[in-house]
């Protein structure tokens, strides 16, 4: 009789220690999983160089509107420096275009006004157009546009 139950004890033992650590190892992994769910680790911004061509191709004074990597962007020479913006007009998202009279970004859809160095002046747009870093390399411009 003796030996029956201490046989019985011990399965019961052991099936209680198997479930309590399968319990015990799927509580951590959820914890775990929650705990990266609360903090997720930052991705690293990738930024790829798209040549736009020339300097000379984007006379003084004058806005080249092109589509780089599937950002419809604008190149502005000013007299100081060269500029890319997104043509996206931060109220809604329609195309900006610029004037060379008016020396200003100027959007269609609700009359957003821009100057040229992007900042919002006129108009419901909340904030300036996004801005694309320029570098000059030789006689060659490029864009820095980030890639997905
Ligand atoms: S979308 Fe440009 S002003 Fe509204």
């Amino acid at each position: 009789m003796a030996i029956i139950h201490d046989d019985l004890g011990r399965r019961r033992f052991l099936s209680q220690a198997v479930m309590g650590f399968g319990l015990l190892f799927g509580m951590g992994t959820l914890a775990l999983r929650f705990v990266q769910f609360l903090i997720p680790s930052p991705k690293p911004k990738r930024y790829e160089a798209v040549l736009i061509g020339s300097l000379s191709r984007v006379p003084v004074g004058e806005a080249l509107s092109m589509d780089l990597s599937g950002q419809k962007i604008m190149v502005l020479r000013t007299d100081e420096e060269v500029l890319a913006f997104s043509r996206r007009c931060t109220d809604l998202g329609c195309l900006v275009s610029w004037s060379k009279e008016r020396e200003q970004f100027l959007c269609p859809c609700h009359q957003g006004v821009f100057d040229k160095t992007g900042r919002n002046i006129a108009g419901p747009p909340p904030r300036p157009l996004d801005r694309f870093e320029v570098v000059t390399r030789g006689d060659q411009l490029y864009v820095n546009i980030q890639s997905s």
